[in-house]
């Protein structure tokens, strides 16, 4: 459509690829049976596509397929990892014990750790280091006798921080400590081998990888117990009941395999226009400063403070031009927890953008976001 603003908001969300909706396109109303119904052959049919499918997907995170419970995204993964595994833990000790997470996580786990303290958990919120970083000896010096869960994410949704899993992973093991870590940025554009990471629990989402909407899963360990959060006819092991959707699991198994099988060659591309897009932002707009790590950073975020204006109106100016975001799509529109945390000020993190570059870009995307930017910020300044 002409006239539409660029898109550079990639880690909001992506369009379903076009392998994608061919893979689930005989779902809807070819094979639409229900996959619960293993009394007539439909039933079982859509039920070995469902198997299939987890095969598929758990092949990508180097996990049993046992090990996936399907859900309706990285949310809903998150809060049944963390609710679900805290409440029965408390049934199993006789008493709520205590939570470490980072103070830079989605909302999908800061308020799901709220809901925690209100019951009586004790939660430790570690703030990262000015680049974003969580060190271990931060989380060492946080552990606490009943400490029972850690949950870190993987890598950052608004400056793309990658923290040191597998650390925290073996920092954990060693005390018996559980470990949950949010994804949902990392799956698709990490490599992630769930078991040799070491991670007991791992919530990802099928629409940042350019699957279906509606659809996530959280892997589980299998040998630790965990309340459901949804009761009903007992599907995903009784630990997530309901009718699966069985377009969007096929979907988003289909979308997972794409990722993971063209990885390397997505991330050198995204890289070099995200690297190209940071170099002629700085080379053209004086006084910008990048938000987080460079180094240990997803391949498609760029996240940066404009100084000396105001972000409102630098808002104003760029929103019908270029789709991007000031914090994540999920904060209602308050500053950025995530670069208060890393020492932004609050002036300093409205006036921050957060660009996400999508697979299919081309250079002359982020020449025209660069020049899109340069203009805005050249009449704000004048
Ligand atoms: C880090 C992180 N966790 C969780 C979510 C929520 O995922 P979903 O939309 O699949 O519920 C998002 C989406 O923005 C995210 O970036």
């Amino acid at each position: 459509m002409e006239n539409q603003p660029l898109d550079f908001d990639y880690q909001s969300t992506t369009p379903c690829s076009k392998g994608v909706v061919r893979a689930m396109q005989p779902y809807w109303n070819e094979f639409w049976a229900n996959p619960s119904d293993r009394q007539n052959r439909s039933g079982l049919h859509m039920s070995a596509s469902i198997g299939l499918a987890r095969d598929k997907l758990a092949d990508c995170l180097g996990v049993k397929p046992e090990r996936l419970i399907f859900t309706s995204g990285a949310t809903e993964a998150n809060n049944l990892a963390l609710l679900g595994y805290s409440r029965a833990k408390a049934i199993e000790i006789g008493n709520p014990g205590h939570v470490i997470t980072i103070s830079t996580e989605h909302h999908a786990v800061l308020d799901p750790l709220k809901q925690l303290k209100r019951e009586g958990f004790r939660v430790t919120q570690l703030v990262p280091d000015s680049e974003g970083i969580l060190s271990s000896e931060k989380l060492i010096e946080a552990f606490q006798d009943d400490t029972f869960l850690v949950s870190i994410m993987l890598a950052n949704n608004e400056i793309g921080v990658i923290q040191s899993l597998e650390d925290f992973s073996k920092l954990c093991q060693s005390r018996g400590i559980v470990l949950h870590s949010d994804a949902a940025q990392a799956f698709g554009y990490l490599p992630i081998n769930v078991e040799q990471m070491g991670i007991d629990y791992l919530s990802i989402s099928g629409h940042k990888i350019y699957g279906p909407k509606g659809i996530g899963a959280l892997v589980i360990r299998e040998s630790l117990p965990i309340q459901p959060l949804i009761w009903g006819g007992g599907q995903e092991n009784g630990i997530r009941a309901g009718t699966l959707p069985v377009p969007l699991v096929i979907g988003f198994a289909e979308a997972a395999s794409i990722a993971i099988n063209d990885l390397s060659l997505n991330n050198k591309k995204l890289t070099f226009l995200r690297d190209k897009l940071w170099n002629d932002l700085q080379s053209q707009i004086p006084d910008l400063i990048v938000n987080g790590s460079l180094d240990r950073r997803l391949p498609h975020n760029l996240n940066f403070t404009i100084l000396g204006i105001t972000g409102s109106r630098l808002k104003k100016r760029l929103r019908p031009f270029i789709n991007y975001s000031s914090a994540s799509a999920c904060s209602n529109g308050s500053p950025s927890h995530v670069l208060m945390a890393i020492g932004r000020t609050v002036k300093e993190a409205e006036s921050s953008l957060r660009l996400s570059i999508g697979r299919e870009m081309e250079e002359k995307d982020i020449n025209s976001a660069v020049s899109v930017i340069k203009k805005a910020v050249n009449e704000l300044r004048a």
